[in-house]
């Protein structure tokens, strides 16, 4: 029978890691026993999989992540540190696409990885929309826009940037998304304790992923403003109303290509 965890007994060198590493600890060892879970125990697991990345000899199965679906870290994909410095490094902003649609399967393959970010309690409920169609991005703009005129026009709710975005549109620029052919919306439902977070870390996966694809992102703030303030927007997004956590992001293949790595601020540290 299957259950939750299943070791085996024929790998197992009976060494203990699985259940000294395991954040819930609920995995039951005693030297010269095999491991097992605690009963009544599987609730509390988080599905995290450690017990199962922990163990080097492959003995640790678990019934909801299973062991065939976790491949062997590959050391000759190991990055060196300077390799770790100047990925995180070069990240940037894009804002200048190259025209057309985005391959569904380029958007694909970056929402998947960013699964892998940390979520809370390892809970993953995460949901994503995408408008891979620029033409309808415009349309949304456009409605971005006559919001912002109205909120101007009434005088309240103002934000300094607001009539510089306004003038921008009528000038013929489209400050909402550049020129991004595809947007990508991480959202999360009214349960989900640490939506925000989940959502901000995923896209975070998404964005320093993009590049080795050949795609740029960016933080498509100006609608998350939008989206907070006029529920119209959110509908017209097609953002759920049971999802209260969201934000979206431009997609596309970038056209700009970054030769040099900007310093930032020096970090404020209190060491206590
Ligand atoms: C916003 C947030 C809060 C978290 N808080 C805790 C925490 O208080 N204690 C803890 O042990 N792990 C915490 N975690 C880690 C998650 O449990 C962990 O990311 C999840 O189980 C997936 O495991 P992994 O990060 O090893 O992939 C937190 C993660 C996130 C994203
Ligand atoms: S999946 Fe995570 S929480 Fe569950 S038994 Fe394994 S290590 Fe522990």
């Amino acid at each position: 029978m299957m259950t939750l965890l299943n070791v085996d007994h024929e790998k197992c060198k009976q060494d203990g890691l699985c259940a000294n590493d395991c954040p819930a600890g609920v995995i039951f060892f005693k030297p010269g026993q095999y491991p097992e879970l605690k009963r009544g125990a599987e609730a509390m697991c988080l599905r995290c999989g450690h017990c199962v990345a922990i163990c080097p000899h492959g003995a640790m199965d678990h019934a909801e992540v299973p062991l065939v679906d976790c491949p062997p870290i590959d050391p000759a994909l190991s990055v060196t540190p300077d390799q770790a410095v100047q990925f995180l490094r070069s990240r940037r902003s894009v804002r200048r696409f190259k025209p057309g649609p985005v391959e569904q399967a380029d958007i694909q393959r970056l929402i998947d990885i960013g699964r892998y970010a940390p979520t809370a309690s390892n809970a993953q409920v995460l949901r994503w929309l995408v408008i891979n169609d620029k033409s309808r991005l415009d349309a949304l703009a456009g409605q971005v826009i006559e919001w912002m005129r109205a909120v101007v026009a009434s005088g309240e709710g103002v934000t300094p940037y607001m009539p510089v975005v306004i003038k921008a549109w009528d000038k013929g620029f489209n400050p909402i998304f550049h020129t991004a052919p595809c947007l990508v919306v991480a959202t999360a439902p009214a349960g989900a304790s640490n939506g925000m977070i989940d959502i901000s870390l995923a896209l975070s996966y998404l964005e320093l992923a993009a590049p080795q694809f050949g795609m740029g992102t960016c933080w498509a703030g100006l609608l998350q403003y939008a989206l907070e303030c006029n529920p119209k927007i959110k509908t017209a997004v097609g953002i759920p109303e049971e999802c209260p956590y969201h934000y979206p992001m431009m997609v596309g293949y970038a056209k700009a290509r970054y030769y040099r790595l900007p310093e930032r601020k020096p970090a404020v540290i209190t060491w206590l």
